[in-house]
Formats: structure tokens, C-alpha cells, sequence
């Protein structure tokens, strides 16, 4: 069909489909379905009376400028509350090189509408965060893949494919979506010298940071990346661009993240923002540093913690439980998702057509790949913080189920 807007589409959007698991998460709605497809956090961890208290003070208190536009970097207390907690982190930033974003995935097209020409290569891991994909997507980025194990990305296998100057890397150093790994320290130190051997900047992904279960904190690439360069000047130079986000903390339906850059950068990322939404939501923002300020975050991130680590702990035991031998996972120490993987032979398509008819549902690995023809395809994601400790428990006997009958139907 051609009608006189289709014909008109873009060059940039050919090519561009609706993502695997947005058509995935329609099945999940089916009743009855268990799903550990989409990546959402727990409205149990929405913090309801919070926001009802913030909304109410800032609407009696502070209407005027909260239902105002605003400056295109963002609420300025909530600048400073966000660096002030990321320094509890060891990122420190000041209010000016913090810029508020409309969800991470803003700052990740920001950063692609900055930085990507079309046929530019975007060093990522494999697999990776698909937004990241969808967002580079649209500017034309072709990818250079780097594999990830147990401790994250193959640091090892780094050096050639930096030689061939790709124009960023692509990292997610904690509790890696989908994977649930995290780059060992060792790593994250030979990443930031290669980083700065080769010229070769980093964006250093980090929603899941604060939801750790277990194992000491690891410090961010932003960090060590300052350290080797012994700056102490705030970020006048760097090689680490930093994001983060309210969205597992607080509630993703505030669409609040933010990106911690040089000022130079922040600049440009401003300017590009004013013609992408002016600035994010300005009552969203009063909003948020109501709920997140006196303590409030930290608070209540430990309360998350606790949700999710027994969500992510009856996950591993109902799968130590019922899966067969040949199956393996990661033991992601934080973060949303677990990665399985499956005997080679094994078809992805109709494990999921068969786990659907089972009534549960989760992501097959090659929508998080950006070249899935290369790469192996017996993955499936699990996202454990959604679903209640019962369900999660029912649900991976139910995909035990699918499992076990593919296998043996491939072994018949
Ligand atoms: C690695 C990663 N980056 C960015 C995002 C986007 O998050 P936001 O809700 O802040 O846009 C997500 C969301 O799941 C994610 O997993």
C-alpha cells in the first residue's frame, strides 16, 4: 500500500521494524500467561504514597514553575540530588555536567543523533541492550560485536576491532540486559586504558547500578576512566559518557534519566534536545526530587533490593530444580534478567511457540544481537522482578515443560 504519506517515508526509516518483544508482550496478555518477557519492574516497588505526597506539595507549593517550561538541562535541585547520590557511587560529577533526559532512551538517541553518521561503526557487546540498537538504528549506525562471558564483555578480544576506529563503545558494565553479567574490575580497568590507548570514547550504560544482591560495588567506568587520567578539574575531558535512570529505582512511567558528560558535550546534547521535546516534563521533575530527596532513595532502593534478590534467588532454585542438565544460566548479581542458554540444536522459534502453549513467555536471545545471523541462537532472557515469587515458581516449571519436550523431540 502507497498512499501519499507512505511513499514519503524517509530514507532513514527503511529497514526499521517494530521491535521482536513489543510483539511478544502482545501475546503476553493473554490470560492466564506468565511472563517473563518484558523487562518491567514490579509496581510493588512503585513508591505510591511517595508520589501522591509529592504531587499534592508540589501542585500546592510550587504550581507555578512546576506546570512552566524549564531549561532544556533540567530541574537544577534535581541535578544535585543526582549528583550528590551518584557521589555515594564515586562519580563526581557537578550539576553541570548532569543533564535530565526523558528515560535513558532518550540519552541514547541523543547520543546517536550527536555522534552517528550513517555506515558509522558502534563497537557493542554480544548480545546488548536492544533499545541501544533501535536507537543507532535510525541514525544509520552499522555494528562491530563484541562477545561477553561470565565477567562481561572479552576485554581480550578488544584490541583489533579498536583498531578499526569505531566512532563509540557501547558498554553495560552491571547486571548486563539481557545477559545479567557484570564486567569484572580487571576489566573495567583494561577497558578505560584501551579506551584512552586507542582514542576510542565509551558510553557506559548503568540503569541497574544501584540494584545489587549481592558482592561488592564495582567502581563505574566514569570513575576509573578519571583516575587513569588523573583529572580532578571536574569533566573537562573524559572518555566515559555516563547514563542512568529513575526508571528501575522510583517508577519508569516518570520518564526520568539523566547523562553525565563534559560540559562541552552537555552543550551540544542541550541543543539537540530543544529540537527533540524542549525539555523533559517539568512537573515530573518537581515531582521526582520530592519523592527521591531526604534519604528518601536510598531508602527506598534497599527496599527494591530485598524485592528483586528474592525474586532473582526462587528464579535459580526453581531452575536448578527443574531444568534439565543441558541447560545453563547466568547468576546475575543484580539488576532485572538472567540469560539461559540451551543445547545448540535446539530451534528458538518453537521453544517459544511451545512455552506459549505452556502459558508463559520469554524473550528468545537473537532480538539482542546486532548481527543475529552471526551469533549463536540458543538464548532465552528471563526477567525476574515482575512476576510474584509463586508465579516465578510456576512459570519456569511450565517453561521446564516446553524445554524438556523440544529436546525431545529433537532427540526422537
Ligand atoms: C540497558 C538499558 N538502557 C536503557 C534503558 C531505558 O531505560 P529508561 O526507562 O530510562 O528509558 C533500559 C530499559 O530497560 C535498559 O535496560
Amino acid at each position: 500500500m502507497s498512499t501519499a504519506w507512505t511513499s514519503r517515508f524517509a530514507l532513514r526509516t527503511k529497514g526499521i521494524r517494530s521491535s521482536a518483544i513489543r510483539e511478544l508482550l502482545k501475546l503476553t496478555e493473554k490470560p492466564g500467561m506468565i511472563s517473563f518477557a518484558g523487562g518491567l519492574p514490579s509496581p510493588e516497588a512503585f513508591p505510591i504514597q511517595r508520589f501522591e505526597e509529592a504531587c499534592h506539595k508540589v501542585l500546592a507549593q510550587k504550581a507555578a514553575r512546576a506546570l512552566q517550561y524549564s531549561a532544556t538541562e533540567g530541574y537544577e535541585p534535581l541535578r544535585e540530588l543526582i549528583a550528590n547520590n551518584m557521589a555515594r557511587y564515586g562519580i563526581e560529577a557537578r550539576v553541570e555536567n548532569v543533564m535530565i533526559t526523558s528515560g535513558s532512551q532518550q540519552a541514547l538517541d541523543l547520543i546517536g543523533k550527536l555522534f552517528v553518521n550513517r555506515g558509522d561503526r558502534v563497537l557493542v557487546e554480544a548480545p546488548t541492550y536492544l533499545g541501544a540498537l533501535q536507537a543507532f538504528n535510525i541514525y544509520g549506525a552499522d555494528y562491530i560485536s563484541v562477545p561477553v562471558d561470565d565477567d562481561g564483555l572479552r576485554t581480550d578480544l578488544l584490541e583489533k576491532p579498536l583498531r578499526t576506529g569505531p566512532k563509540f563503545m557501547y558498554v553495560l558494565p552491571n547486571f548486563q540486559n539481557p545477559a545479567g553479567t557484570t564486567l569484572s574490575e580487571g576489566r573495567r580497568h583494561e577497558l578505560v586504558l584501551m579506551a584512552d590507548r586507542y582514542g576510542i570514547p565509551i558510553v557506559e550504560d548503568d540503569p541497574y547500578g544501584q540494584l545489587r544482591y549481592e558482592g561488592e560495588h564495582i567502581p563505574p567506568l566514569v570513575v576509573l576512566d578519571r583516575e587513569n587520567l588523573r583529572r580532578d578539574d571536574g569533566y573537562s575531558i573524559g572518555n566515559v559518557i555516563y547514563l542512568s535512570t529513575f526508571s528501575k529505582t522510583l517508577a519508569p512511567g516518570i520518564r526520568l534519566g539523566w547523562i553525565v558528560a563534559p560540559p562541552e558535550i552537555i552543550t551540544k546534547l542541550v541543543q539537540l534536545k530543544q529540537g527533540t521535546d524542549l525539555h523533559t516534563s517539568t512537573f515530573n521533575q518537581y515531582v521526582a526530587y520530592e519523592v527521591a530527596r531526604d534519604g528518601f532513595l536510598d531508602q527506598h532502593v534497599k527496599f527494591i533490593r530485598q524485592l528483586y534478590r528474592e525474586r532473582r534467588d526462587v528464579m535459580l532454585e526453581a531452575l536448578r530444580e527443574s531444568f534439565p542438565p543441558e541447560v545453563t544460566w547466568t547468576h546475575p548479581h543484580g539488576g532485572l534478567f538472567l540469560w539461559v542458554t540451551l543445547p545448540r540444536d535446539l530451534d528458538m522459534q518453537e521453544v517459544l511457540q511451545s512455552a506459549i502453549h505452556e502459558n508463559v513467555a520469554f524473550v528468545p536471545g537473537d532480538a539482542f544481537y546486532a548481527h543475529p545471523e552471526l551469533e549463536s541462537r540458543q538464548h532465552m532472557r528471563l526477567n525476574f522482578s515482575s512476576a510474584t515469587p509463586e508465579q516465578i515458581r510456576e512459570g519456569i516449571n511450565r517453561l521446564s515443560l516446553a524445554v524438556k519436550s523440544q529436546l525431545l523431540l529433537n532427540y526422537a
